[in-house]
């Protein structure tokens, strides 16, 4: 049977040269980089050619690099960071999406549970922040708004620029969860305007609990992690050398061939999202119709659940998701897909399908193919749906 990895998404297969550049930092070359001896050295090195390639890929400066544990960690240090810090002012509010990565809304839920002001800014249908909303929740008491670069469950790229002008205009720092984006699409710090942002190596094809936070230069954070003084005093800890070589490997590979592999990938995605709504009826496509990552493809199957749709995909050879109830083990749709206003019952029937570095043409074909049959048979089977009419039932 055809085996197709479409949740590139959720995480992405660690690519040949990136294991092959961490793999002497996992036998070898074990050193510590805080030591003073040739193979302390070594590794020192090793982590300082690795926070090169990661400032390079979204225009920043070695230094502003601090390497973290992943994208979560990373989105911690930046909120948690920025408020508890000199940063803040003693300004306590907080601004967020509505759509954030959980990373993200719980870390201002904490934020709230400790004192803090937290605003979170609605999106309109297909996910785009309400630009409005952000000018006029931003006060003199704002200290930060976190607003993510691209999401990760309809793939919708936000108006960054704009979104750090208004920051800016206003004298409030910018920070943004650019964990989907970064590797996938151009960022570049300084001419987008951006003062702190996340990024994780394992959606780019490094490896997992691996990340980083760019902090502009004199931007003054509180450390998460105290202790030898690691990553400028902000996050202490021995630096997991084979997997931030990683990174860096998988930063250089999505810098160096990002124009090519996204024009790749936005084609088969375009031939997934044809193919799905012409040959499926009652279906939608959830997310910005262009400004959406080139790998994602996000659709909504109306009187469907989407747990079922996955089980048998995955019984066909095929991993996507869903953001629907009992795989995330609540009851309701995502956050994302209640806050761009889709109805409980289309929302269960929700599939993201994030395509990668393996995705070829006769996978989508095969996708397709799939999709065709699976909805077709469960649909057959819905209370919801109407087998003679062929629609769903009123
Ligand atoms: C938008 C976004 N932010 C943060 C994270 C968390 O990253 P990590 O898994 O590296 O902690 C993810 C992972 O799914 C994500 O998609």
């Amino acid at each position: 049977m055809r085996f197709v990895y479409a949740d590139n998404a959720a995480t992405t297969r660690i690519a040949d040269p990136v294991l092959a550049a961490m793999m002497p930092y996992l036998t070898e070359n074990y050193g510590n980089p805080s030591t003073l001896y040739k193979k302390g050295r070594e590794a020192k090195k090793a982590l300082d050619d690795a926070r090169e390639k990661v400032a390079a890929l979204i225009g920043a400066t070695p230094y502003e690099i601090i390497f973290t544990g992943g994208g979560s960690e990373a989105d911690n240090m930046a909120i948690k960071g920025v408020l508890t810090g000199k940063a803040a002012k003693g300004r306590k509010k907080l601004i967020i999406s509505s759509i954030e990565h959980h990373a993200v809304l719980h870390t201002a839920d904490a934020l709230k549970k400790a004192g803090y002001d937290v605003v979170v800014l609605p999106v309109d249908s297909v996910g785009v922040v309400d630009l409005e909303a952000l000018e006029s929740a931003i006060d003199e008491n704002t200290a930060l708004v976190s607003i993510m670069a691209a999401n990760n469950e309809i793939g919708t790229i936000e108006p960054i620029r704009d979104i750090a002008r208004i920051c800016h205009d206003k004298g409030v720092l910018f920070h943004s969860d650019a964990v989907q984006a970064a590797g996938h699409i151009p960022l570049d710090v300084k001419e987008m305007g951006i003062d702190l942002l996340s990024l994780s190596a394992h959606k780019i094809n490094g490896p997992k609990g691996v990340g980083a936070l760019y902090v502009k230069k004199g931007v003054a954070l509180a450390p998460v992690i105290d202790g030898g003084g690691q990553e400028r005093g902000l996050r202490s800890g021995t630096e997991n050398v084979a997997g931030l070589v990683g990174l860096g490997e998988a930063a250089r590979i999505a810098k160096d061939h990002m124009g090519s592999e996204g024009a790749r990938l936005a084609a088969l995605r375009d031939k997934l999202i044809a193919g799905v709504t012409e040959r499926i009826p009652f279906t939608h496509v959830t997310g910005h119709p262009q400004n959406r990552l080139p790998g994602t493809a996000s659709f909504v199957f109306e009187c469907i659940e989407g747990e079922s749709l996955i089980l048998r995909l995955d019984a066909a050879g095929i991993c996507g998701s869903t953001g629907s109830a009992c795989s995330t083990g609540s009851l309701d749709p995502s956050h994302v897909l209640m806050a761009i206003g889709l109805k409980h019952e289309i929302a269960h029937g929700s599939l993201r399908l994030s395509l990668g570095i393996d995705t070829n043409d006769a996978d989508i074909d095969y996708i397709v193919d799939s999709l065709v049959e699976i909805v077709g048979k469960l649909r057959d089977m819905s209370p919801l749906w109407d087998a003679k009419e062929k629609k769903p039932v009123k």
